[in-house]
């Protein structure tokens, strides 16, 4: 009797215990995820780029789904360096135009097809760390205005809670461009 008394209260001690700690990672992975998306709404201000606008405004509903697939962007010349002119943007704010070539903002929602739904944590760490495509070094350069020398700095644990932030938002479908060259052709 006293056996199974004692087997009983293991087993109790042994749930509790699973229970407990599921819980903890429950709350410790949501807890990462609220990091994530303060980093991404303030201090990264990823949507600055990354939503495009509707006039003054964000457009809400491609919130992280960049610069929107069939809208006009710009075309810089080399003749605008002598009018002071580096950098063209598109209305919406998501396509960027200079000697670089031209660059738009990546999807960044979880969409398998146009979004980062197929990219590991790793290629997402390794994009923001190398500043290359898709976190292969011998992968193209990220373009500009893409700051990733300064998201680069940011500390693993950051970089992962952004990481699993972006896998929470809605997924939109988005077909956004490659960069391109000065000729308008895909590099
Ligand atoms: C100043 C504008 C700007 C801001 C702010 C910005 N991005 Fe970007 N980002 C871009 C542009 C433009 C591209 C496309 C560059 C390219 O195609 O090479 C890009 C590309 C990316 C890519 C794809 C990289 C790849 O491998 O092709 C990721 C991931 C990304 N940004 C994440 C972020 C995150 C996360 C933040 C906020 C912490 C952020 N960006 C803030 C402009 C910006």
């Amino acid at each position: 009797m006293s056996r199974n008394l004692l087997i009983f209260c293991i087993a109790v001690f042994l749930v509790g215990t699973i229970i407990t700690l599921t819980i903890n990672s429950v709350e410790s992975q949501s807890d990462m995820v609220q990091r994530g998306k303060y980093l991404v709404d303030t201090v990264g201000a990823c949507g600055h780029c990354h939503t495009p606008r509707a006039g003054a405004e964000y457009n809400m509903d491609m919130y992280l789904a960049g610069h929107p697939a069939n809208a006009p962007y710009p075309r810089y010349n080399f003749s605008m360096m002598q009018q002071g002119i580096f950098v063209l943007t598109s209305p919406q704010m998501s396509a960027f135009s200079g000697p670089f070539g031209t660059s738009f903002a990546s999807n960044l929602t979880p969409d398998k097809e146009t979004g980062l739904g197929e990219w590991t944590e790793k290629m997402f760490v390794d994009a923001m760390r190398t500043g290359h495509h898709q976190g292969d070094k011998s992968n193209r350069k990220i373009f500009p205005p893409m700051p990733t020398k300064h998201y680069g700095e940011m500390n693993d644990e950051d970089l992962k809670a952004i990481w699993a932030y972006l896998r929470t938002v809605k997924p939109v479908k988005n077909e956004v461009s490659p960069p391109l060259n000065q000729r308008g052709r895909p590099y």
